[in-house]
């Protein structure tokens, strides 16, 4: 009999398909990988298995735990779903801008879900951050994974989308386009295919108003201000974001995201992964990449 054991079995292998509209009068291959045919709908099941494998190594998470977690929706669905597979409860703190089917969806996986005002600066306690904290200090035999600065994060994706990567473009690919929230899978997958091969290039996408493209090009932190894109883009600088495997950093309009979330069709009816990759034909100049995340919100497909 072929079967996997549990759904955590499905996360990851996510195939590569070709953007035939986006490459409309392109000369280069410009592929997505499928990180929406996870079985929480993005990249983040991932990690959220990773996360959790890492704590229950380290003792931190023990039977009956509590995992208690700030997300903009998709890390919680990934951590959601390892959990209920593992038997632990969820508790996730979202800010309003989230989208309301994330939050639905969270609830029909058993987590318990606090909103925040999305106008809560960093470090104030109704920050979402600063509230999930507090819940986690609250909460006994709590694990409190944050994928800002946990190892596991990046970790995850130097061991499975990098590797992937290599091996379905059979070592041919010349770029790999990624948007930039944590900084994990940029920062993972990055420097994964630049130990294959140096010259891939890792180009980030992060919005208007996010701290990544001024900070890679003067080290400096910006003044942030707000976009509708979720998901991506950062107010601080997290420790996961390892901007030394990031060659380049373009900024994306909300406008755009939403445009070629809309072009992408039936790429990205619900979901897609903000994984996107170039290569490079061996006879010819290039051959590219994609988009960013796009998830539905309200019926409108959006980044995040
Ligand atoms: C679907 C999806 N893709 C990508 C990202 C950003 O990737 P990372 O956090 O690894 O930088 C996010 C962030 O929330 C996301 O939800």
């Amino acid at each position: 009999m072929d079967y996997y054991e549990n759904v955590l079995g499905l996360v990851g292998h996510t195939p590569l398909v070709k953007l035939n509209r986006l490459n409309k009068g392109l000369k280069p291959l410009i592929l997505a990988k499928m990180e929406n045919l996870n079985p929480g709908f993005s990249v983040k099941d991932r990690i959220g298995i990773s996360m959790i494998d890492a704590a229950e190594r380290a003792g931190i998470l023990k039977p009956g735990g509590t995992i208690v977690e700030a997300t903009s929706g998709n890390t919680g669905i990934g951590l959601a779903i390892a959990a209920s597979v593992r038997g632990y409860q969820c508790i996730f703190v979202m800010t309003d801008k989230a989208s309301v089917e994330k939050s639905r969806y969270l609830k029909a996986l058993g987590a318990d879900v606090v909103i925040t005002p999305v106008s809560a600066k960093p470090g104030t306690p109704d920050h979402y951050v600063s509230t999930a904290r507090r819940i986690a200090a609250e909460t006994p035999n709590s694990f409190y994974p944050d994928p800002y600065s946990h190892p596991a994060n990046p970790e995850a994706h130097y061991r499975t989308t990098g590797p992937e990567l290599w091996e379905q473009t059979e070592g041919k690919m010349t770029h790999f386009v990624s948007g930039i929230g944590t900084g994990g899978t940029i920062s993972g997958t990055g420097r994964f295919l630049k130990e294959k091969n140096p010259n891939i290039r890792i180009i980030g996408a992060d919005p208007f108003g996010s701290i990544y493209k001024t900070y890679k090009e003067t080290g400096t932190i910006p003044e942030t201000t707000p976009y509708l894109v979720e998901g991506i883009g950062q107010e601080v600088l997290p420790a996961n974001a390892h901007m030394q495997y990031v060659d380049e950093v373009l900024n994306v309009s909300d406008h755009d995201s939403f445009e070629t979330a809309r072009q992408l069709g039936p790429i990205a009816p619900r979901h897609c992964g903000s994984r996107a990759i170039w290569t490079k034909t061996p006879s010819s100049s290039s051959s590219f990449a994609t988009p960013a995340n796009t998830i539905s919100r309200n019926s409108t497909l959006t980044n995040g």
